[in-house]
């Protein structure tokens, strides 16, 4: 992805470095140099040029990431327990915030994937893309014998909500732990679906989110998805100025 120049103190403060006005004194400092020569905050840069204390920029491009969220963590942002204290705290005042794709319960574990760019996101939860999320649920009790039937039915209408569950793909893998794919992100739609069924989720674990699974990743853990496994390898716009 090749980023369009961007004035200096914009850079700087969205991706969490400082704020705009503190630009002027990080470069008396002498602690910004860029490959246009000598800067002003508002000089035009090309990110990729800029260097903090000789370092160059913590990703001045768009995040892609795949996260392992660990039972016990919360989605939300400034919990003692938020997902988001496994991150770079500097990434905390980037703008656009880094943002979950969607959310898991606190007693959920798995795969989440996070980003900064707006359209990726809604791309992956937007219903008309019907994107496929697996889980591995644990049981209090056997299953029903019927479950496959119901689950598989598009006819499975929770407490509360104005349309039926859209089909799930179900694998019985013993009498109390199913493998369910299901093609939307209602709230505590896994643990709804068991209760009607009469029955009580004691463990979820989401293993996959479309192409996206947790190989090598220990809970806690995260990668960066490259532009090529994003599907943005073709783009080749810069980030808005
Ligand atoms: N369904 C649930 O009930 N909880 C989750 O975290 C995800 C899906």
């Amino acid at each position: 992805m090749i980023l369009l120049p961007e004035r200096l103190d914009h850079l700087l403060s969205r991706l969490g470095y400082c704020s705009r006005s503190e630009v002027r004194h990080w470069i008396r400092e002498g602690r910004v140099t860029a490959e246009e020569g000598p800067v002003r905050p508002a000089t035009r840069v090309h990110p990729e040029g800029v260097r903090i204390d000789g370092q160059p920029l913590d990703h001045p491009g768009p995040i892609y990431l795949v996260y392992y969220k660990e039972a016990g963590t919360v989605c939300a942002q400034g919990d003692p327990r938020s997902i988001y204290h496994d991150f770079p705290p500097r990434w905390s005042c980037r703008r656009p915030a880094l943002s979950s794709v969607g959310r898991l319960d606190r007693d959920t574990s798995g795969i989440l994937l996070l980003t900064d760019d707006g359209d990726w996101l809604h791309r992956w939860i937007h219903p008309r893309h019907q994107t496929p999320r697996q889980y591995r649920v644990h049981l209090a009790e056997p299953l029903v014998e019927n479950a496959g039937v119901v689950l598989s039915s598009g006819n499975l209408q929770l407490e509360g909500d104005s349309k039926p569950c859209r089909p799930a793909g179900f694998l019985r893998c013993s009498d109390t732990e199913i493998l369910l794919t299901l093609q939307e992100g209602r709230y505590h739609e896994v643990r709804r679906m068991m209760a009607a069924l009469g029955n009580h989720v004691v463990a979820l674990h989401r293993e996959r989110f479309g192409p996206y699974g947790l190989k090598g990743l220990m809970p806690g853990e995260w990668r960066l998805l490259s532009l090529e496994e994003a599907g943005k390898e073709q783009e080749c716009s810069g980030l808005p100025m």
